[in-house]
C-alpha cells in the first residue's frame, strides 16, 4: 500500500471520518492521481480507514486495474448512478448509514454535493486541504521527476532562443515551444504558453497572439510541460529580438528583476514563510524605484499542477517544498521583464531546478 494512501487513512482517524470521497471529473482533481496513480479523467476514490476503492466507468476499467493496484475496482454499470456504486463500496467496507463520509469541499460543485447528500448513505462532511497538505511537500521520487521535467524544459528554451528573429509572430514562437516540449517528453502543456513581445511584455499574462516581433524588443517566454508522473515545469525567461540593442532602460529593468530573483532564492530555506520570501524580492524592487510595477506575487507551489495547492498564509517552507521564483516589472506601453525559476527547498537553502541561462547583454 502506498505511503500516500496510508497517510490519508491515518488522517481520517484523526479527523473522526470513516471515509473520504475523492472525485475527479474531466481531470479536474489531481488528488486522484496523487493518491491512486490513476491518470484517467473520471473516477471517485472511496477511501476508508482500512480499504480503498476506485469507482470508474468502462473507458477506464483496464487503466484503473493497471495503474491503481492498491484500489479495488468498482465498475460503473450502465443505467446505474455513480453514487449507487459509492454506496456499494461503503457497504463492502462495512460502513452503514451512520458513517461520517468526508468529501473535498474545494473540488465538489454545490449541485453535486446536494445530490450526494441525498443519494449517499452516510453523513457527508466537507473537508478542506486534507490531501493537499501532503502534496505540499515532495518526496525524493517526486523531486527527481520535477528535476527531469525542468531539465527537458530548459532544453526547449535552448533550442528556441536561436530561432527568434524579427518578423516571427508570438504564435509561431509559442508553436516552437509547444512542439519541442512534446519532443522532449511532455504529455502536454502545464498552461498555455505565454509569448509576450514588445509592449505586450508589460501584460504579465498576455494572451499570445499574431503580433510580429521587432528587432531589439523584449519577449517574455513563459511556458512549461506536464511530464512523467504528471509533474509540471514552469519557467520564464525574457529574451531580446536580435538586430538592435535593447533600450537602456529595459536593460536596467532586467538587471533589477534578475537581482530580485537571486535575492529571493538566497532567502529560501526551511522555516521561512511565503510572505517573507515574497518580501525579499518586493523590497529589492521597491528600493530601486519600481514598487508599483511588480504587480503579482513572487511565486507559487509547483507539482502536479502548475499552481499546486499550498497553504500560503500559514505554512512555512520545509525540505521538499517546490516553488517558483518569478519577480517581474511591467511598465504600461513600454514593456516588461519577468524571470522565473523553479526551486526546491533543501536542508540549508534552495536548489534551482531550471538551469536555463539568463540574458547576457
Ligand atoms: N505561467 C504561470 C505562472 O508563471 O504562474
Ligand atoms: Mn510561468
Ligand atoms: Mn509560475
Amino acid at each position: 500500500m502506498s505511503k500516500r494512501l496510508k497517510s490519508v487513512q491515518t488522517a481520517l482517524a484523526r479527523q473522526k471520518l470513516d471515509a473520504l470521497l475523492v472525485r475527479t471529473f474531466e481531470g479536474d482533481n489531481q488528488n486522484v492521481l496523487y493518491l491512486s496513480n490513476f491518470g484517467g479523467t473520471t473516477a471517485v476514490l472511496v477511501i476508508t480507514r482500512k480499504k480503498a476503492f476506485i469507482v470508474t466507468d468502462g473507458r477506464y476499467f483496464a487503466r484503473a486495474k493497471q495503474e491503481a493496484p492498491d484500489f479495488r475496482l468498482v465498475k460503473v454499470q450502465r443505467g446505474k448512478k455513480v453514487t449507487d456504486h459509492v454506496n456499494d463500496a461503503l457497504a463492502m467496507a462495512g460502513l452503514t448509514k451512520g458513517a461520517r463520509v468526508g468529501f473535498e469541499a474545494a473540488h465538489i460543485p454545490v449541485a453535486v454535493a446536494k445530490d450526494w447528500a441525498k443519494e449517499i448513505k452516510g453523513k457527508l462532511v466537507p473537508t478542506v486541504h486534507l490531501v493537499e497538505r501532503f502534496r505540499q511537500y515532495k518526496d525524493a521520487a517526486e523531486i527527481s521527476l520535477l528535476k527531469k521535467a525542468c531539465r527537458a524544459t530548459c532544453r526547449v528554451y535552448a533550442e528556441v532562443v536561436p530561432l527568434i528573429e524579427p518578423g516571427m509572430t508570438e504564435q509561431e514562437v509559442a508553436f516552437e515551444l509547444d512542439m519541442r516540449l512534446r519532443k522532449h517528453g511532455a504529455f502536454g502543456n502545464s498552461f498555455p504558453s505565454i509569448v509576450a513581445s514588445g509592449p505586450n511584455s508589460a501584460v504579465p499574462h498576455h494572451a499570445t497572439g499574431d503580433r510580429k516581433l521587432k528587432a531589439g524588443e523584449p519577449v517574455i517566454l513563459d511556458f512549461g510541460g506536464v511530464f512523467a508522473g504528471g509533474y509540471c515545469s514552469d519557467i520564464t525567461r525574457t529574451v531580446f529580438v536580435p538586430g538592435k540593442s535593447p533600450h537602456p532602460r529595459m536593460q536596467e529593468i532586467y538587471q533589477v528583476v534578475l537581482a530580485a530573483n537571486k535575492a529571493a532564492r538566497k532567502a529560501l530555506k526551511p522555516g521561512v514563510k511565503w510572505r517573507d520570501y515574497d518580501r525579499v524580492a518586493r523590497d529589492y524592487i521597491a528600493e530601486r524605484g519600481y514598487a508599483d510595477y511588480f504587480t503579482h506575487g513572487l511565486g507559487h507551489s509547483l507539482g502536479l499542477v502548475a499552481h499546486d495547492p499550498y497553504d500560503y498564509e500559514h505554512d512555512a517552507f520545509q525540505v521538499g517544498t517546490v516553488v517558483t521564483d518569478e519577480p517581474g516589472i511591467y511598465i504600461d506601453g513600454f514593456g516588461g521583464v519577468r524571470i522565473e525559476d523553479d526551486l526546491v527547498v533543501t536542508s540549508d537553502g534552495a536548489e534551482r531546478l531550471t538551469s536555463a541561462p539568463y540574458w547576457k547583454f
